[in-house]
């Protein structure tokens, strides 16, 4: 039922409050007098030891799920002080990496039924490593198959782009690192903030309309953020079939540079965390080619960071680690609105399939 939506990513999009409170309900602990704020996941309380053991952890994943553990990785090595490998599961499977016994690794999937992240359980399970699964979906084959794991509890996702799921891996995935990490811990009034600004992200409907008969679009990220111009772009790509790259802007000078011109439309991700001055940097190289710039900032941070040229998103400040659960979703709109404006099938663009259980 789409309630009071056109479409389901529409009706997702716009959820993302609530099914973050659904992910977190139960698994923070907000502490008192006596107790210490903490993070509670049901599925992986007898597996915390063996995971702060392990030598490695490898997140695998495929597509936005894979996206969701990119903007993860940062704070889990962060908190576990334990090297963070990621692996696209086909990828993984076409090399036979190697896989230890000592090794933690995560399955990221929405459905649960991936069959490349699944073959990559099975790689996984034979070579002996602790295999924990992230799914939103009870009874999935993951979800079955690992030895422990956390259901993210987004609810169903009809939507082909997945966009509330993408949210609250993210989410899981820091309440993980806080367990795995278990001593830094004021993560409730942090994601208090989010939730708090999520309802209050902007429409992004003029945008699209700028955009719309444009034939590609680029997303410059870094840090933290660099999983949000991959994801941006892979939304833009699904759902408005226009061409749409993610970019590490660290590789820019690298050879993307040379696409830029006055005509083609760059998203550039400059909020602020320890690489807003890198990226306010990669803003003054663009604007000196004259590049046609959709700068992403911090509420408040318009005029010092783009100074009045350009496009501007802004969006509010949350802690640098949950801040691309923020950042994407005026992303997401911007992709939704496109599709519309474009006259493309939101809910189930072309040549996709929701769950996709062929290699
Ligand atoms: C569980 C209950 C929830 C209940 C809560 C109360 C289920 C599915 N969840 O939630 O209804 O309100 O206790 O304490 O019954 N698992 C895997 N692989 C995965 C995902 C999960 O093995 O990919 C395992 C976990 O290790 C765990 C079980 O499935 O043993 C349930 O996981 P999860 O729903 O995340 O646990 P809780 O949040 O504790
Ligand atoms: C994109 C999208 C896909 C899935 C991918 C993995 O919007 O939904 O990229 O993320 O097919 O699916 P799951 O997460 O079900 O394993």
């Amino acid at each position: 039922n789409k309630g009071k939506y056109e479409h389901y990513m529409q009706k997702e999009i716009h959820e993302q409050p609530e099914s973050l409170t659904t992910t977190m309900r139960g698994r923070l602990i907000r502490g008192g007098s006596s107790k210490r704020k903490s993070v509670l996941l049901g599925g992986l309380k007898d597996h915390l030891k063996t995971i702060r053991r392990s030598r490695r952890i490898v997140f695998i994943g495929c597509g936005t799920s894979y996206n969701a553990a990119l903007a993860a990785r940062p704070l889990l090595e962060e908190l576990s002080g334990i090297p963070v490998m990621m692996e696209i599961a086909s990828d993984l499977l076409d090399r036979q990496a190697p896989i230890y016994r000592d090794d933690t690794i995560i399955f990221v999937s929405q459905s649960g039924e991936t069959a490349d992240t699944l073959n990559a359980l099975e790689y996984a399970l034979e070579n002996g490593a602790l295999c924990v699964g992230i799914t939103n979906t009870v009874g999935s084959a993951i979800a079955r198959n690992t030895h422990c794991g956390v259901h993210i509890n987004a609810g169903s996702e009809i939507g082909v782009a997945s966009t509330k799921a993408y949210t609250s891996q993210i989410v899981v995935m820091a309440m993980v690192s806080l367990a795995i990490g278990a001593d830094t811990i004021s993560s409730k009034p942090r994601r208090e903030a989010i939730i708090e600004s999520l309802l209050n992200l902007p429409e992004m409907k003029d945008l699209a309309q700028s955009l719309i008969s444009e034939q590609s679009l680029l997303m410059f990220g870094r840090g933290y953020n660099y999983a949000t111009a991959l994801e941006g772009a892979l939304k833009v790509k699904e759902v408005a079939l226009m061409h749409s790259e993610g970019i590490l802007a660290g590789e820019m000078k690298h050879g993307p540079l040379a696409l830029v011109d006055e005509n083609l439309p760059i998203v550039v991700i400059a909020t602020r965390d320890q690489s807003f001055s890198k990226q306010q940097s990669v803003i003054q190289q663009l604007k000196a080619r004259k590049g046609r710039l959709i700068v992403m900032c911090t509420e408040g941070d318009a005029a010092a960071v783009c100074g009045g040229s350009g496009r501007v998103i802004e969006v509010p400040l949350v802690v640098d680690c949950l801040q691309p659960v923020v950042n994407i979703v005026p992303l997401q709109l911007l992709s939704y609105h496109l599709t519309v404006l474009r006259g493309y099938n939101v809910d189930q663009p072309r040549n996709l399939a929701k769950s996709v259980t062929t290699e």
